[in-house]
């Protein structure tokens, strides 16, 4: 079974005339990687960047750049390809898109195949744009951005960091990961619906120090949170994550604040809470560490035959969450229901997110997951084995309508 629900698509990808103009490439790859049908339509000053022909091998399509295609001149064709292409596609993506191309949308113009295009189009519509900084911070240009986000197009906004001319700066093309869960989003029909949501996510393990070489942990890759952090910014809120040792990586404007121990964690999430809406604890915090850690590496001479533990404290019971929407998670391997509704009540929750061990294909090691999401009122929620970023946004979901209940 396929968990992808990008396969089977039908994207277009639209490429402007900028230096990131090179990314498109990798973004096709991916796309087709995961099984999309891709056709992609290029201004002609994308044609100065990337040739037609490389991004048609990698499409496995004929490039569109001209308006007025060779077989319509020559009558060999009568089709009115920009309705048809348009008819066609599930969504339209256009990364990067320069200022020139937002100016032309955001006014109507339809002077190019490009352009010409995005008019007809039925389906959503993603705007990747890209510049230097001076250039995108523009007044006219974030007027323009303004206006294409309030026209109902999904706007990723381009990152911070050095750009091609050697500044730094706002303007860079996101990573093409992040353009990829753009189109994963809108194609299982999400918007930005948390907008204005300060959202704090915990991830991974914890660490608790034995001695300076060893410590007690577990097998949480983090991998959950930081899909759940991604998919929040995604759909438009204000990201705090808080994880353990994780080796995942996520979206640059997402305020990630490390952590090793469940006491450090609980600091950090104390820190955090109060200028936050919306608490996702998915970490695998510790429930026991060692009584008191050594400085020194213990030797095998110091024959040391038991640990002498602690209870740490429980972060998500702790904490008072008046005015706030508080999600856990619960790794169970039996009476999974009964012992995840149990923790939802004693730890005070309006919702709890269950993983079984026995599932297959889910949990720790996994790029997949299997949840059951329980809410306080009982209402519960089996899910089918999806991808972590999936679940994520039904999770988010699930919590949106906690808020709007
Ligand atoms: N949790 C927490 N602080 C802890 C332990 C757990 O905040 N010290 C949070 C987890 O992040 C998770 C929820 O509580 O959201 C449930 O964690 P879990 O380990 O499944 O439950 P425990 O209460 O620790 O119970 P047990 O380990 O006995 O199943």
């Amino acid at each position: 079974m396929s968990t992808d629900i990008i396969a089977g698509k039908k994207i277009i990808l639209g490429v402007t005339g900028c230096i990131a103009a090179y990314k498109s490439a990798f973004i096709i790859r991916e796309l087709v990687k995961r099984k999309a049908e891709v056709k992609v339509v290029m201004t002609p000053s994308a044609t100065e960047f990337i040739t037609p022909l490389t991004l048609s091998t990698l499409s496995q399509n004929e490039v569109i750049v001209n308006t007025f295609p060779s077989s319509q001149k020559n009558g060999t064709s009568l089709s009115t390809w920009h309705i048809e292409t348009a008819l066609w596609a599930d969504l339209m993506v256009i990364a990067p898109c320069t200022v020139n191309t937002v100016a032309k949308i955001a006014h109507g113009f339809a002077d190019n195949a490009l352009t010409t295009l995005v008019p007809a189009l039925r389906c959503p519509l993603i705007i990747s744009p890209a510049a230097d900084v001076d250039m995108y911070n523009n007044k006219i240009t974030q007027q323009n951005i303004k206006k294409l986000e309030d026209t109902g197009y999904y706007v990723l906004q381009a990152e911070e960091g050095e750009l091609a001319s050697g500044l730094r700066g706002k303007g860079r093309l996101p990573e093409v990961d992040k353009i990829i869960d753009a189109v994963e989003l809108i194609v299982t029909g999400f918007k930005k619906d948390l907008s204005g949501k300060k959202i704090l996510v915990t991830a991974g393990p914890t660490y608790e120090d034995i001695d300076p070489v060893r410590f007690i942990g577990n097998r949480s890759s983090g991998k959950m949170g930081f899909e759940i952090a991604k998919a929040a910014y995604i759909r438009g809120a204000e990201v705090t994550l808080i994880s353990g040792p994780s080796n995942e990586v996520c979206y640059p404007e997402i305020k990630l604040l490390k952590i090793r121990s469940a006491e450090e964690m609980k600091k950090s999430v104390e820190q955090e809470f109060e200028q936050t809406d919306i608490l996702i604890m998915s970490a695998a915090v510790a429930d026991y560490k060692p009584v008191s850690a050594s400085d020194k590496k213990i030797k095998k001479e110091d024959k040391l035959n038991s640990i002498k533990l602690e209870e740490t404290a429980d972060i998500l019971a702790s904490l008072d969450k008046k005015n706030k929407i508080a999600a856990g998670f619960a790794l169970e391997t039996d009476d999974e229901l009964k012992n995840a509704s149990h923790k939802l009540k004693k730890k005070n929750l309006d919702l709890i997110v269950l993983n079984s061990l026995k599932d297959k294909e889910s949990g720790f090691e996994f790029d997949t997951n299997k949840i059951t999401i329980i809410h306080k009122t009982g209402k519960t929620i089996e899910l089918p084995l999806m991808s972590k970023f999936q679940a994520a946004h039904k999770i988010l979901s699930e919590i949106l309508e906690c808020i709007n209940s």
